[in-house]
């Protein structure tokens, strides 16, 4: 399985902040926005990942995350040129894909929530064809929107409609077979001038190759794209660590859990951010004697589970 993460765009929603600085460098609350697409990809186990961005901010975001050995994983970058659409990514990512399994999550969704990294571990694992996510929201008409009926079974799907047929947003999170790459570049440009995935996965709908897999209320997401949503975020991201002593999209906490880093090394990571609270979080998780036992007690860690099971 290959991940990609799309980190491109204009930015144009987030303007003045976004006029010198990718969105996806911004901060949300104590960390880059970059950091918690990536938590997702590498709770799901991929540690192949290809990043996408403008050609001005690559070196940016190389500089940042390196080639992903500090979290254990292989990180590529590849440019796009110009904001052509979000299916863009599979023919831009065509060599790094080859025959393998995709997902593709956008640069600026953050996904939260109990048993989130088990949810989406099986939908990796029983993954057919194309698989997407979707999520009831508030205000459907800014998504693309989910139909579905009473075994939920996709029965539409429609970008940003007037009228939507549910209250399901599609998520900016997708797990396809290398097919998407073809099917990619035969998709029509859109109203707004780029092309669609909604498009895409409506082809794999048309061959009854669509899976949808909802996420109920006690799951978080959130897309990152206006201040308003920016700031809600953060926010939320606040509140949430502050009050329960975790962080979240803790890159080198969830390199430690899976096996990729030592202690020694968390804890030298730590030491060098040490005058920050996120520094101090590394330390102290690096200083625990009895990690697993610690865990147990507070919560099931689907990510140890995982690690202890293979
Ligand atoms: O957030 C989920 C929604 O994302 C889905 O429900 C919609 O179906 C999907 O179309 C998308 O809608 P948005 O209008 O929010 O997409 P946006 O153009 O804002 O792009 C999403 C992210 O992808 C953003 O972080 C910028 C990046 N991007 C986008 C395009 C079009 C690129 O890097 N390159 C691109 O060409």
């Amino acid at each position: 399985m290959k991940g990609i993460i799309l980190a491109g765009g204009s930015g144009t929603r987030l303007a003045p902040s976004t006029n010198g600085v990718n969105k996806h460098l911004l901060n949300v609350y104590d960390k880059p926005m970059i950091y918690y697409p990536l938590s997702v990809l590498m709770l799901g186990g991929i540690k192949d990942i290809m990043i996408i961005t403008t050609p001005e901010d690559l070196p940016r975001f190389r500089e940042m995350l390196g080639d992903g050995s500090a979290f254990g994983i292989n990180l590529h970058f590849k440019e796009q040129s110009e904001p052509n659409g979000i299916p863009d990514a599979f023919i831009l990512a065509e060599d790094f894909i080859g025959y393998d399994d995709v997902t593709l999550i956008l640069g600026d969704n953050i996904f939260y929530g109990q048993g989130f990294t088990t949810l989406f571990r099986e939908a990796l694992q029983n993954h057919k064809n194309a698989t997407i996510f979707g999520i009831r929201v508030k205000d459907p008409r800014r998504f693309g929107v989910v139909g579905f009926d009473e075994n939920q079974k996709v029965t539409s799907l429609e970008e940003k409609p007037e009228d939507p047929k549910s209250d399901f947003a599609a998520a900016g999170l997708y797990i396809y077979d290398y097919r998407a790459v073809q099917i990619a570049k035969r998709l029509p440009i859109s109203k707004r001038g780029e092309t669609e995935i909604t498009d895409l996965n409506k082809e794999y709908l048309k061959g009854d190759q669509l899976d949808v897999q909802l996420l109920g209320r006690g799951f978080a997401w959130m897309d990152a794209g206006t201040h308003e949503a920016l700031f809600d975020a953060a926010e939320f991201v606040k509140i949430t660590e502050q009050r329960q002593g975790f962080k979240i999209a803790c890159l080198e906490e969830i390199a430690y859990y899976l096996g990729y880093l030592s202690k020694q090394s968390l804890h030298q990571k730590g030491e060098r951010m040490k005058k920050t609270d996120y520094g101090q979080y590394l330390m102290e998780i690096a200083d625990r004697k009895h990690t697993e036992q610690y865990w147990e007690k507070i919560d099931k860690n689907p990510v140890l589970e995982m690690v202890q099971n293979e």
